[in-house]
Parts: C-alpha cells; structure tokens; sequence
C-alpha cells in the first residue's frame, strides 16, 4: 500500500506551528504542494517554505486572519492565482483562548476563540467546497479534539467549538457526498506543542496529564501528521463525516481501569 499525494494542491491554515506546520511538512513529503497560512510569525511560515522547497517540494505561504470571511475569501483567490483550486484542506487554525470560568470569562474572550475556532474553520470551509464540488473530488480535514467530548472547565468556548467542529464535520461531509468530496476531522489528545507547553514543562503538570493517557506519554505533532496524511489520501477513500481520534488512548478515560 502506497500512500501519494503527488500534485495534490493541499492548504494548511495555521500552518506554521505545532500540529499544523507538522500537517504541512507530512504532506509535502507525501508529494503535496502546501500553502502555509498564517496569521502571525511569517518567518516561521517562511522557513518551513524554504524547508520544504528544499526537498524539492512546491510550497507558498499566505497571511489570513481566519476569523475574517472577507479574508479568507482573499486567500482563496490566492490560491487559485497560484495553483488553480484546491485538493485537500486541512482546516487547522486554532487557539484555546483565555482560561476562566464562563461566569468571569471576558465575552470578548468567548467570541475570539469561536470566531477562529469555529466560524474560521466554517469561512474556510465553504470557500474549499465552493471549488471542490464542482470538480467532484477534495477532502477536508479538520483540527478537533478530544475535547469535542471531554468538558474542559475554564474552557467553555474551546470545547464548544470544537465540539461544533464535529457537527459541522458530520453536516458538511453529507452535503459533499455526491460530489465525492469527503470531510473528516482529526482530534489530537495531548500533544507536545506550544499550546500545552505550561502544562508539559513543569513535572505536576507533567505527571497529572500523564495520569490522563493510556499510552501514558505525550504525543509528538508528527504522529498526529501522519495520520492526518493517511486521511486525506485515497487510503482513506471510504471514511468520511468522522472525527478520527489521535489520543493515546485519552478518550478511552483511564480512571476506569480500576473501580467503577
Ligand atoms: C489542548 C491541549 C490539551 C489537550 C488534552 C488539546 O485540545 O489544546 O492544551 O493538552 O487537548 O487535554
């Protein structure tokens, strides 16, 4: 079983850290040309550009505030100036936003992480659906979480977003069918990225969120790319409207190996 993406016109938003810039590199291995978004550091994104160009791949960067539908809409165009359309979006964009009950939790605060989370992740997908069902074939893949179904406290509009990226997974992936296009999410446990690195770097925190995994380590971004790889590729030509959980096990609630 051979995987290849070679020529496939791939977009990855948040695309120049953790699991996103992982994503991009695992798919211009795979022989993908990526377009990197970002919305701050485009040295980053530029350096992962440059990697990838290389090792003899195609890659661009485009700087898009997600949580804009206008913008959005301009990168879009972008890409299609630059590659014609898009084959695979890996809708990735994300932010956990500011920790506070919902009853302190600042309403500008709520709103930023649903506005890139969530509406972001929407804006960018129907911009890719408006090119993919006409040529009948593409495939979404979003960046979930675990937390799609774990309550988190002090992170009532993460877990809510993510939580409506799995619907909007499931709604979206039934209106694409007949055109062939498929749309997945993918729902990282812990991963060692910035986003968590307060929690990874101290060993209290270490050893709670290590009580939390079956597999009792923390997982690198490269494995959830990998299998992000495998998703959007014809390996996976059958599986659509599903979160794919990459979680060592977290979903599975390891405090119920012994009592209960
Ligand atoms: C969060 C991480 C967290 C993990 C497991 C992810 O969605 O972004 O900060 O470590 O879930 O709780």
């Amino acid at each position: 079983m051979e995987i290849t993406l070679t020529g496939k016109r791939a977009l990855v938003t948040g695309g120049n850290s953790g699991i996103g810039a992982a994503i991009a590199l695992e798919l211009a291995k795979a022989g993908a040309k990526v377009a990197i978004n970002y919305v701050s550091h485009p040295e980053i994104a530029e350096q992962i550009v440059h990697d990838i160009q290389n090792s003899g791949g195609e890659a661009i960067s485009i700087e898009a505030d997600v949580s804009s539908y206008d913008l959005v809409a301009k990168m879009f165009t972008t890409l299609d100036e630059a590659w014609g359309g898009i084959d695979i979006l890996i809708n990735n964009a994300g932010i956990d936003g500011v920790k506070a009950d919902s009853w302190d939790v600042e309403i500008k605060d709520w709103e930023t992480v649903m506005n890139i989370n969530l509406m972001g992740n929407f804006y960018c997908a129907r911009q890719a659906l408006k090119r993919m069902v006409p040529q009948k074939s593409g495939v979404i893949l979003s960046t979930s979480s675990v937390h799609e179904l774990i309550a988190w406290t002090g992170h009532s509009a993460y877990t809510t977003s993510k939580a409506g990226i799995s619907m909007l997974t499931k709604t979206l992936a039934q209106e694409a069918a007949p055109y062939n296009v498929r749309v997945l999410a993918l729902a990282p446990g812990a991963i060692k990225t910035t986003i968590n690195q307060n929690v990874w770097n101290n060993q209290a925190g270490l050893d709670d969120l290590l009580e939390k995994i079956p597999l009792h380590r923390i997982g690198e971004p490269e494995e959830v790319a990998r299998m992000a790889v495998v998703l959007v590729s014809d390996v996976a030509s059958y599986v659509t409207g599903r979160t794919i959980f990459v979680d060592g096990g977290m979903t599975d609630y390891p405090d119920f190996a012994h009592g209960g």
